[in-house]
């Protein structure tokens, strides 16, 4: 799935099983099989067997990518674009840079990186979902970065790029899905430029006890009704707060970025600590 007149994208990396894996993606929304567990996050959820996470998570997303934004801009009561510009300020790309966003969605971080870099630059965008990513183009044209933004199929945990391709490396709301945190990270890091930034948001818990029981409300309670309405299905919206709920905190997450090799890994909470974006720098 590509933009038309986008640029051309880097070269692939040399046969490895990557472009295989790639390959096996082309009829999208089958998931990926093979991979192991990570975390359990929604073991007693109707359909989720553990051993097949990635298929689970895959066809969950093809099921909501038509609500996708709208569900986020309600559910954040519109602070998820902040957010996502604040990841696009840590990433910091050069103008004409090149960037990744990897789990990309329907491209809010790769459309804001865009904006960043500028029209000599590129922007990579890659998700093993293309239910989620149909939306990208048509938004990256309406935003007036149509040219910059490419659109791809890829799976986080074996990126079909070489080492060292790119100025900075974001994502978004990716990692509590993804089948090995650390394999995802090793990944990020390893087609990231020397010097070049990592730059991961995720939910986290609020720390202050009034504000952590009211925000697990909402999300319980409030998340998964507003998404039954607006989408019709009820069980995506489960699976949401519960992969929120068992995700971890923002140091044990630190712990994971330095132990995939990342340096000067750091995480700031944005509000009211409902959100965490670490950001890591790739160094020897
Ligand atoms: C909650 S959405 C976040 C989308 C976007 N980054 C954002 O900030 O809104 C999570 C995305 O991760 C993608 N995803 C999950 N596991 C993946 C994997 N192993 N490889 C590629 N994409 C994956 C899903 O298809 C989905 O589009």
């Amino acid at each position: 799935m590509t933009t038309p007149a986008s640029p051309p994208a880097p070269e692939p990396a040399p046969p490895s099983g990557r472009e295989s894996l790639l390959g096996s993606m082309g009829s999208m929304g089958k998931g990926v099989e093979g991979l192991a567990p990570h975390r359990i996050p929604a073991d007693h959820l109707p359909g989720f067997v553990p051993e097949r996470k990635a298929e689970y998570v895959n066809t969950m997303f093809e099921t909501i990518a038509p609500h996708y934004d709208l569900m986020n801009r309600l559910m954040t009561f519109g602070m998820d674009r902040g957010w996502r510009n604040d990841v696009v300020a840590q990433a910091a790309p050069p103008i004409s840079g090149r960037a990744l966003d990897v789990a990309t969605g329907t491209g809010d971080i790769a459309i804001a990186l865009a904006r960043r870099v500028g029209p000599r630059g590129m922007v990579l965008a890659t998700d093993f979902s293309e239910a989620m990513m149909r939306p990208g183009p048509g938004k990256a044209a309406k935003a007036g970065v149509g040219a910059i933004v490419r659109f791809m199929a890829a799976d986080a945990l074996d990126l079909p790029f070489p080492d060292d391709t790119f100025d900075c490396v974001t994502t978004g709301f990716a990692m509590r899905n993804v089948t090995d945190i650390e394999r995802a990270f090793r990944e990020m890091r390893r087609v990231t430029k020397e010097g070049g930034r990592v730059v991961c948001l995720e939910v986290a818990k609020p720390g202050f006890l009034p504000v952590r029981f009211l925000h697990q409300c909402y999300f319980n309670w409030v998340v998964p009704l507003l998404g039954r309405i607006i989408t019709g299905h009820r069980e995506a919206y489960r699976y949401l707060p519960e992969s929120a709920r068992n995700f971890l905190p923002p140091p044990a997450l630190k712990a994971i970025m330095e132990r995939a090799g990342l340096r000067d890994v750091r995480f700031r909470r944005l509000s009211l600590g409902a959100v965490a974006v670490h950001t890591g720098t790739k160094g020897t």
